[in-house]
């Protein structure tokens, strides 16, 4: 993974930057020591360095046994409880997997539930899981958040009415060790359960069987995702100042600029499949930095699609956008244009381009552009969409969040303000 801030130079001072040094390394000390605000949630530092071999080889053995028994595993989960599987999943996953027979697929079919209380969305779930095995794996940290005990007590009854007492083993919930009515429920059902570690909050959950589990389900390599995670750690803790260190970097850069008035990330892909990869960023570093009056907005954009809607206000709005670029150089496989005798679309030109080619000059036309629009432009470039590489962005963002908290000046391990709707909804909806 390598991160470019070049461009940024066009709009601060070299020398400005580097005076943000002391700050950026205290920050990064101040969380490896657990000396920060919200220093009870400091577990996700040392999960890919310190995750037990026995956890690893359990979560492997139950998803293999789900695996066998069903064509679809629903994972129930919203927020941290969701996301990071959901990014990883679909970032590594055939972009019509769904699409495919299942015998092609040889990895059943992962869908989301309990992200939202749509009715259609498990009503029509319902429907599809009436005459496919499937399998669920429940998660909540609290176990108690409402869309997931919706979700959850819905296709509980489906599964249970389907399957009869053999549901018990059709079932997993990750959740706190002790707390929570899922816990309480688990215990009672006799339901097999992993355990979401005290320290580690909902957003920095990913490589926890929150989302380890429902990766190794999709048939995804999690050994190799916590490596990628494990040397971008070590890099963090090798690399100690503002020169060397990637993620205090990025966390500096968004803080001089968001002082400067630029209010607004927009994290782009070149790569359809990284979309979920932003929606878990989003969450990461909304949740993380989005307090006390204070906060970039982070947005997200899949290029060139939203080229064709944003485009124009990115490149000619109010100039308060800061653009991150996440590239991927290497797509796996190649399609060239063919050559067409009559040409009356143009493109004989392009004659065996390659498509990553020409979607790198998107990328690069784009930058320009933007750059000339005087927005200032990241880039965080990756070799090929691997775990291994999506393991060592997840703990990129992660660190580089933390610390750009700090630096804002708020605790990046809670979020108060998630409450106040929930507290609104459960009156409403006459809870005792
Ligand atoms: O990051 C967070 O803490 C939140 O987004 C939670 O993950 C989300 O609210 C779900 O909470 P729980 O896992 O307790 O159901």
């Amino acid at each position: 993974m390598k991160l470019n801030i070049e461009r940024v130079f066009d709009f601060i001072k070299k020398e400005d930057f580097y005076l943000l040094d002391d700050i950026a390394a205290l920050s990064r000390d101040m969380i490896l020591s657990g000396e920060c605000p919200g220093n009870d949630f400091l577990g996700w530092v040392n999960l890919p360095s310190e995750i037990q071999k026995d956890l690893i080889n359990s979560i492997k053995i139950a998803a293999d046994e789900l695996k066998k028994k069903s064509k679809v595993i629903v994972v129930i989960g919203i927020g941290g409880s969701y996301l990071g599987a959901r990014a990883v999943i679909e970032a590594l996953s055939h972009n019509f997997n769904h699409l495919r027979k299942s015998k092609e697929r040889e990895k059943p079919l992962v869908l989301f539930a309990g992200q939202n209380i749509g009715e259609d969305y498990i009503i029509d779930l319902l429907e599809i899981l009436d005459d496919k095995d499937y399998s669920i794996i429940v998660i909540s940290k609290s176990g108690t958040t409402t869309e997931p005990a919706i979700a959850f007590r819905i296709l509980k009854n489906h599964i249970y009415f389907k399957y009869g007492k053999e549901a018990d083993i059709r079932i997993i919930a990750v959740t706190d060790e002790r707390n929570g009515s899922l816990r309480k429920l688990s215990d009672a059902e006799g339901y097999r359960t992993f355990i979401i570690p005290d320290d580690v909050g909902g957003r920095f959950s990913v490589l926890t069987p929150v989302g380890l589990l429902p990766i190794a389900c999709a048939g995804f390599d999690i050994e190799e995702l916590l490596r990628g995670a494990a040397d971008m750690r070590k890099s963090i803790l090798d690399n100690k100042t503002l020169e060397t260190n990637a993620a205090l970097q990025y966390a500096a850069v968004r803080n001089f600029l968001y002082h400067g008035g630029k209010t607004i990330e927009i994290l782009v892909n070149y790569s359809p499949s990284l979309h979920y990869l932003s929606e878990w960023w989003k969450q990461l570093f909304g949740e993380s930095e989005g307090k006390d009056g204070k906060g970039i907005f982070p947005a997200s954009a899949d290029f060139t699609t939203d080229l064709h809607s944003l485009g124009q206000l990115i490149q000619d709005g109010k100039r308060n956008i800061i653009e991150t670029v996440l590239w991927v150089e290497n797509s796996g496989r190649s399609i060239t244009i063919p050559f067409d005798e009559k040409n009356f679309d143009g493109l004989n030109y392009l004659l065996n381009r390659g498509l990553n080619d020409i979607n790198k000059m998107a990328m690069l036309g784009t930058n320009m552009a933007h750059s000339d629009g005087k927005v200032p432009l990241l880039s965080i470039e990756i070799d090929k969409i691997n775990e291994y590489n999506l393991g060592s962005l997840i703990y990129f963002f992660e660190f580089s969040c933390a610390v750009s908290g700090l630096m804002l000046g708020v605790n990046p391990f809670n979020q108060p303000g998630v409450e106040a709707y929930k507290k609104n909804m459960l009156e409403l909806l006459g809870k005792a």
